[in-house]
């Protein structure tokens, strides 16, 4: 069957992610949505750029209108931001029968009511998911995953530019405008940082929460918007000394009288979760009243974090186009027939196969060439020593002791390796007790 065809409006940093993500992942992408998914067209006014990403394998055009007149493209994907141009084009797209997928957080923020009162006269779908904490699925958690609760309040670092300068200043001790130009300097943040660093783009994206938590409509006006240029690096040392880190969250709360919107910076305890959130990070925090507190973490923006998000939504509306009502998300998010067989080409690993890095514990007799012959099997079997830790017998056994324990930390290893060199080990007469292994996982 032939692709879905996508027309891309704009082909910048996230056009690019997107364009590459599609090609990298195709097959994948094709088994979980039922059909292909391919960019046919892009519009972008640097022609000469577009065409540098998208070789030959989509037509490239100056005008998003060629984009949105084509009848072949079955969805369009506004990446161009801003509420000017985006607007009137999501607009035509929408007039033209086309689903549309946007990142664009200031245009729903400001005109979502319009734009979706629009798509549903039409009955398309605009998708929305990279709008908010980029590569987040923070949309479809809210939307769907916790539609059973009444939500209670929303808070999230949703501004990466801000929560990297806000970081740079604890760690550093340095002042806001120092920071400013470092991240300036890094690409951290924009040339024209204004939406970020005046909480502007926060309030977009906690609006947007906000009217999805609350049934709501999207009310931008009535947001209270505060951003970082007037912290000092003196309250967030003194918060600090209070147990406190300083950071710009997004909140909104469902209170008796009303739904709270704001967006502000806030000291958070240090030992919460979210504290701990740093650099250009994002995170969400969301509060049900059945499932108590939940937490969402990941990058808010970037080429191909966002580029998930805006992928997600082409396959769950191609999914809708194929439109099989009662398996529209496939049980196993891959299409049935694509499953494939147990073993098949992607067998899950016996345990001997795995590979991690290790935790030993060993009791061993205090005595000479003790750690050296342990040290030898390792190194006999392959396996990388990362850290060793030797104990005071007598701290270990008590005063006089003859025994101590050996802690050893190794780098990767495959299990079966580790296997055979433990029951070497364990078969040393100076090794006194069964040897504690424990996996470690650095999930970095
Ligand atoms: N400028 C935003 C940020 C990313 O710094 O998080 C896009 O919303």
């Amino acid at each position: 069957m032939k692709p879905i065809q996508v027309g891309l409006l704009g082909i910048g940093t996230v056009g690019s992610g997107v364009f590459n993500v599609l090609q990298r992942n195709q097959e994948e992408i094709r088994r979980r949505a039922g059909r292909g998914i391919e960019i046919a067209m892009v519009a972008d006014l640097d022609a000469e750029r577009a065409r540098s990403i998208a070789g030959d394998k989509a037509r490239v055009v100056g005008d998003a209108r060629e984009v949105i007149a084509n009848p072949e493209i079955d969805i369009v994907v506004e990446l161009i931001g801003g509420y000017g141009i985006a607007k009137q084009l999501v607009l035509e797209a929408v007039a033209a029968g086309k689903h549309v997928v946007t990142a664009n957080k200031a245009l729903l923020a400001v005109h979502g009511t319009e734009i979706f009162k629009a798509a549903a006269e039409k009955g398309v779908v605009v998708a929305y998911e990279a709008a908010v904490a980029g590569g987040i699925p923070i949309i479809k958690a809210l939307r769907e995953g916790l539609a059973a609760n009444q939500i209670q309040w929303v808070a999230g670092i949703i501004n990466g530019t801000t929560n990297f300068i806000l970081s740079e200043m604890r760690d550093k001790g340095l002042d806001f405008d120092v920071v400013l130009k470092e991240a300036q300097r890094l690409g951290y943040a924009e040339a024209d940082p204004t939406f970020d660093i005046e909480g502007v783009d926060a309030a977009h994206k906690a609006t947007i929460m906000s009217a999805i938590a609350f049934g709501i409509p999207v009310q931008f006006d009535k947001a209270y918007v505060e951003g970082i240029t007037k912290l000092a690096a003196t309250d967030i040392r003194y918060a600090e000394q209070l147990g406190y880190r300083i950071k710009l969250l997004g909140i909104t709360k469902r209170m008796d009288k009303g739904v709270e919107l704001r967006v502000h910076p806030s000291l958070v305890p240090a030992k919460r979760l979210i504290a701990n959130v740093e650099g250009a990070m994002n995170a969400v925090v969301v509060h049900g009243d059945a499932v108590g507190t939940t937490l969402y973490y990941g990058k808010g923006a970037g080429s191909e974090p966002t580029a998930s998000a805006v992928i997600a939504d082409l396959v769950d509306i191609t999914r809708l186009i194929e439109a099989d009502p009662t398996h529209r998300v496939p049980p196993l998010a891959f299409q049935s027939h694509t499953l494939r067989e147990a073993g098949q080409d992607l067998p899950v690993l016996p345990m001997a196969e795995v590979v991690t890095s290790y935790y030993l514990r060993i009791r061993v007799a205090d005595e000479a060439g003790v750690l050296a012959r342990i040290t030898g099997i390792l190194a006999g079997g392959g396996i990388s020593i990362d850290a060793v830790l030797q104990r005071e017998a007598d701290e270990v056994g008590g005063e006089g002791s003859t025994q101590t324990d050996l802690i050893i930390l190794t780098h990767d290893t495959r299990e079966g390796d580790m296997d055979a060199v433990l029951a070497q080990i364990q078969g040393l007469p100076t090794v006194l007790a069964p040897i504690t292994r424990i996996r470690k996982e650095e999930l970095n």
